[in-house]
């Protein structure tokens, strides 16, 4: 298991918990496939899944932000086109057929992913709250 999901890793807005929880998932799928040496086409596909997931949920929290006019959008899209481009060199590394180590794995997935969420995402989420009690009359 490369990384487990942990009450410590929940950051309160709903949407983004899901996302975050099928995302590990993903992450923790291509590692043990990768580990395990299940062959190239599993190993490929795992990590096609992986990528494509990364993409659509980095969209969905940058969707949010635009539609928040968060102030930190900039700042927070950088950081996701940082793991992107990370994510896109292991794909390379994968198709020349390179080894790639399972601390080299277990840095870019689980450090640099369970960092951002901690940071980045957390403050995300609270912006959504306060935002919401913002324009939310609570009953
Ligand atoms: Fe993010
Ligand atoms: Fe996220």
């Amino acid at each position: 298991m490369l990384i487990t999901w942990d009450e410590d890793l929940r950051t309160g807005n709903a949407q983004i918990d899901h996302q975050h929880m099928y995302l590990i998932e993903q992450a923790n799928r291509f590692y043990e496939t990768h580990e395990n040496n299940f062959g190239q086409e599993k190993i490929d596909r795992m990590f096609s899944n992986l990528k494509r997931y990364v993409g659509k949920h980095f969209q969905a929290e940058e969707r949010l932000m635009e539609g928040l006019a968060y102030p930190k959008l900039s700042e927070h899209r950088e950081q996701h086109l940082e793991f992107a481009a990370k994510v896109n060199d292991l794909e390379q590394q994968l198709q020349l057929g390179e080894k790639i180590t399972a601390t080299t794995l277990k840095y870019i997935l689980r450090d640099w992913l369970v960092h951002h969420i901690r940071q980045h995402d957390f403050e995300l989420a609270g912006f959504t709250k306060k935002n919401r009690a913002r324009t939310i009359p609570s009953l």
